[in-house]
């Protein structure tokens, strides 16, 4: 047993796959304490309370299994079972196959579309619910808002787009929503707000989510009436001062480029089976709540 760093005066936690009899955890505690460390925690993956005789406390166990041989999932028996992608007892019934006995759930992220027409409240109550349920608001306006502050070439590319009311093409938002999945970490999954918005990025979405084996979660549809679509964005167009909310007939051409080009969504979401309606009229705290009841379902 060697150490490639100095633990005196230091906390060390000690991260085992797998404890059995624990002459090894027993042995590996005695020697940090020789060399000087403060604090010493013992975790385990697995623990074979049958098995273990060892006086060392351990301080957190995941899951206590039977005292058979066991391989599998990175358990490391001479690089016997290295990678499994289960955990295996050799041959208990002596029918020749290795018995699974736990099964590891695949991961998967949670991918939500915010869907709704302009002014629907999706930037809204897409605050709260990232926070809620660990995730993170991806708004393409948002994104392009930004490129256009920043004065970068899609910015500029974008700016004459957005500002008249109408759509950006595909691939600059599929290309940046593409780079969004790749780099951020450590979050349970994305609310997509304002894409897909065309049957195009739909596909597209589908296309980018297969190839890392996910696929749409949930589509989330805040609706409200035209009418209410007005009023809300001239009540945002004095706090936010957006150029595309300071024109009545940009917003006019909004309105229209959602019921032309993103509306036919909602029935290639429901033929998906993924399509659920919310009544986005009434207060910001209601409608909340009623999008909070529909995500904690996924
Ligand atoms: P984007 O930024 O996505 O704008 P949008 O879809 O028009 O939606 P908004 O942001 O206007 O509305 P929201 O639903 O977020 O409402 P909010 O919460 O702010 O896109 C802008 C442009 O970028 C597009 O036009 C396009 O050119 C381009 N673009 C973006 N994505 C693209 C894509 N995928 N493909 C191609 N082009 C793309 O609420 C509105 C107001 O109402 C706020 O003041 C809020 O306080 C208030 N409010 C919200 N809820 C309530 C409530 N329940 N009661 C009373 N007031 C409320
Ligand atoms: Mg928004």
């Amino acid at each position: 047993m060697g150490l490639t760093t100095d633990v005196k005066g230091r906390k060390v936690i000690v991260v085992e796959d797998i404890v059995d009899t624990g002459t090894t955890i027993v042995a590996l505690k005695k020697f940090l304490q020789e060399q000087g460390a403060s604090d010493i925690r013992i975790c385990t993956m697995l623990l074979k309370p049958a098995s273990y005789k060892g006086d060392v406390k351990l301080d957190y166990v995941a899951m206590e299994i039977p005292n058979d041989f066991i391989v599998g999932f990175g358990l490391d028996y001479d690089n016997l079972g290295r990678s499994y992608k289960d955990i295996y007892v050799l041959d208990t019934d002596s029918d020749g196959t290795p018995d699974t006995i736990i099964n590891i759930p695949e991961k998967h992220m949670k991918y939500f579309i915010l869907f709704g027409p302009p002014g629907a409240g999706k930037g809204t109550q897409a605050t709260a619910m990232v926070e809620n349920f660990h995730l993170c608001q991806l708004s393409t306006g948002d994104l392009l808002r930004k490129e256009m502050a920043a004065g970068s070439e899609l910015g500029l590319k974008a700016k004459a787009l957005i500002n008249a009311g109408e759509l950006v093409p595909d691939e600059i938002v599929e290309g940046m929503i593409e780079k969004q999945f790749d780099t951020v970490k450590g979050v349970e999954g994305f609310l997509l707000d304002g894409f897909p918005r065309t049957i195009a990025q739909a596909e597209a979405l589908n296309a980018i989510l297969a190839k890392k084996g996910e696929e749409v979660t949930s589509v989330v549809s805040l609706m409200i009436p035209d009418e209410m679509i007005k009023e809300r964005i001239a009540h945002r167009a004095a706090i936010e001062g957006r150029a595309d909310d300071a024109n009545e007939e940009v917003i006019a051409n909004r309105i229209r480029t959602y019921h032309d080009k993103t509306e036919p969504l909602v029935a290639f979401y429901k033929g998906a089976g993924k399509y659920n309606e919310i009544d986005g009229t009434g207060t910001i705290e209601e409608v909340r709540g009623r999008i909070a009841d529909l995500m904690s379902k996924y």
